[in-house]
């Protein structure tokens, strides 16, 4: 069978990268959470007091860029990669709240994305791909064979996201993840680069009411359509 590339976009904390890790797994493809790399700009970015108060020092970063490299290696205990900033692993620290409260201007910046989307290119450069994130379809693969569109209401993202930093010991409070995840939304589609939206030829899914297996089954349906032409 033919290896595609798949993308999948859509909200934030609305288990993308859940179900992209899944459906790679089965397929045998390579799976590559996007989010993860701007995260780890970010990451740098804030230890280096490039960003600070919500303020980004935008010409400091631009020549900070070329000294920030971003790897994945997969980790056999979680059966998912884990992000690597110039070697040191930050799996965890990209997840915190101060990382998600800061992300998406950095993530709005278009030198970041141009390097950021060149460098996911390259990864998918062989297909067998499944990559998550916002714009993969509209402009890192506009030729993917299968793009994804998810969403599900941000009460429902929230309290996912919720649960998932509570159950990794991280003390956080509701009200404030769900305006962090309605922020989010806001930003990464009113921004003027690569705003998130569905490309036109995306199937959709509204996960809010979906279990990871039940999404994981609608998903191989739709990569069978794809191959089985
Ligand atoms: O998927 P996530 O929550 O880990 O993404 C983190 C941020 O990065 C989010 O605010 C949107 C941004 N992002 C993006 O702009 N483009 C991508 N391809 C992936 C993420």
């Amino acid at each position: 069978m033919n290896k595609i590339t798949i993308a999948i976009d859509g909200h934030s904390s609305c288990g993308k990268s859940t179900m992209a890790r899944d459906l790679a797994s089965r397929l045998g493809y390579v799976y590559v959470d996007s989010g993860a790399m701007y995260r780890a700009v970010t990451l740098y970015a804030l230890r280096g007091g490039i960003a600070h108060d919500g303020q980004i020092d935008e010409p400091r970063l631009r020549d900070a860029l070329p000294d920030i490299s971003i790897s994945f290696i997969f980790n056999p205990t979680t059966q998912r990669p884990d992000t690597y900033l110039n070697g040191e692993l930050v799996e965890r620290e990209i997840r915190s709240l101060q990382v998600s409260s800061c992300v998406s201007p950095v993530a709005a910046l278009p030198f970041v994305r141009s390097a950021m989307v060149e460098q996911q290119r390259l990864m998918g450069e062989k297909g067998g791909i499944v990559m998550d994130g916002r714009d993969i379809g509209t402009t890192v693969f506009p030729n993917a064979e299968l793009k994804v569109f998810v969403t599900a209401s941000a009460e429902v993202r929230a309290r996912r996201r919720y649960l998932e930093l509570t159950a990794k010991g991280q003390q956080c409070d509701f009200a404030d993840i769900l305006r962090n995840v309605q922020e989010r939304d806001y930003i990464d589609s009113h921004r003027e680069v690569s705003p998130l939206r569905p490309a036109p030829d995306a199937v959709l899914l509204d996960n809010s009411d979906m279990t990871p297996a039940g999404q994981l089954e609608w998903l191989l349906h739709q990569v069978e359509l794809k191959t089985n032409v």
